[in-house]
């Protein structure tokens, strides 16, 4: 299990230690954009606690983030427009960079007096970020004194930013990364119980390593989702038209026989809200699993299921969320993610820990007007995956230990 515990934070970092530093951050402001307009800044203000600690203790920071997967310089994935709203959440004035390593970022860099604050141009312009190259990592790191990695969001990555550069300047983690870590490493390492994990999403084989390690930690399982299909077929059910990854049913029967030996609460849908296909924009019926006919789609889960897990959900102290329940962007099939995001609104409200990663879910928290009602919305999509999966994250082992 990765934890922070043993490895060195910001926390750990005095004025003494960071006055005058050149401190290089790895943050993940890969972010959505609409052109040049940011859609959601989440991730940049995530990164503020860390950003704003560094400033008042008088350090020099240099920020270096990638957007987007792009192959080469691509004007549309420059950093300026983030650059432009990091220094409105921050109040003060960020330069930005136009390259990563060359002659404008070493001026910059140079140039910064105490608590200024410098972001890189998109680290992905050069490939050898992703090769982890150990030359360029060593050219980030000559710019710095100090390396900082906040970047949860990329900390399953072993790239130059995120991993390389950590063996050539002292390294330790941001406050974002530490809180990340932190609090997922608590829900799987020893949770308030019962933990229940409720994973949806259309499949079962994007969340296969989660669906293993989950299974034999928590007390629990509740499947939502087009994945809970690939359950019921294995399971002899009529799917219709449903999604099901065939190949994915040896695994669903493997699941379910080990929650069976874990003697685990293992909870898939009672109901089903169904439509003709895909496209459809209007439920055609809602029917146990048990009648669901041929020519039928299960676009998300009905009335009895909610019940299930709100019943469920009701006595839980801690909670993982990753997943919807249906196709929720689409009003007639939203319900089921939206009753369960009540639920664990409402049970962060009793007290229990409750925690959202994943893209989907966490959208779907967010279009609800819910994700402040959570104990934790992670910013990792890939990341928060690995994490639940018991992998070790590369951006995290590579840090200094304590
Ligand atoms: C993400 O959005 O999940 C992270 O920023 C990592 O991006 P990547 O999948 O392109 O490495």
């Amino acid at each position: 299990m990765p934890t922070l515990q043993q490895k060195k934070s910001i926390a750990d970092l005095t004025d003494k230690d960071l006055r005058g530093k050149r401190v290089l951050v790895r943050v993940d402001f890969n972010v959505p954009l609409d052109g040049d307009r940011i859609t959601d800044d989440t991730r940049i203000r995530a990164t503020l606690p860390t950003i704003q600690y560094l400033v008042k203790h008088g350090a020099r920071v240099i920020l270096v983030s990638h957007l987007g997967r792009p192959k080469g310089i691509t004007e549309a994935l420059r950093l300026t427009p983030i650059a432009k709203r990091l220094a409105e959440l921050l109040g003060s004035p960020v330069a930005a960079a136009t390259d990563t390593i060359g002659p404008d970022a070493k001026a910059k860099a140079a140039a910064l007096k105490d608590g200024d604050v410098v972001l890189l141009e998109n680290v992905r312009f050069h490939p050898e970020e992703e090769a982890n190259d150990p030359a360029f990592a060593q050219s980030l790191a000559d710019l710095a004194d100090l390396y900082v990695n906040d970047a949860f969001g990329t900390a399953h990555r072993a790239h130059a930013s995120t991993a390389g550069v950590a063996k050539d300047l002292p390294a330790v983690a941001g406050f974002l990364l530490q809180k990340e870590i932190d609090v997922m490493g608590k829900a799987l390492g020893h949770p308030d119980r019962p933990l229940v994990a409720i994973i949806g999403g259309s499949k079962v084989s994007s969340k296969i390593g989660v669906l293993e390690n989950l299974v034999k930690k928590v007390d629990a399982l509740v499947i939502g989702g087009a994945m809970a299909f690939t359950f019921f077929m294995a399971q002899g059910h009529e799917t219709g038209s449903s999604l099901v990854e065939d190949d994915q049913l040896d695994l669903a029967r493997d699941i379910m026989k080990l929650a069976q030996e874990m003697k685990l609460t293992f909870l898939l849908p009672v109901d089903v809200v169904c439509a003709k296909n895909f496209d459809a924009t209007e439920a055609d019926c809602t029917c146990h699993i048990a009648h669901m006919q041929a020519g039928q789609m299960g676009l998300d889960i009905g009335p009895d299921s909610i019940k299930a897990i709100e019943k469920v959900l009701a006595t839980a102290k801690t909670i993982i969320w990753n997943g919807p329940m249906g196709v929720f962007e689409k009003a007639a099939f939203a319900h089921g993610t939206e009753a369960v995001a009540k639920a664990v609104a409402a049970a962060t409200e009793r007290g229990a820990t409750t925690i959202v990663g994943g893209g989907d879910s966490v959208a779907a928290v967010e279009g609800l007007g819910l994700a402040d009602k959570m104990s934790h919305v992670s910013t990792g999509g890939g990341a928060s995956l690995e994490f639940l999966e018991g992998k070790q994250l590369p951006g995290v082992v590579a840090l200094n230990d304590k």
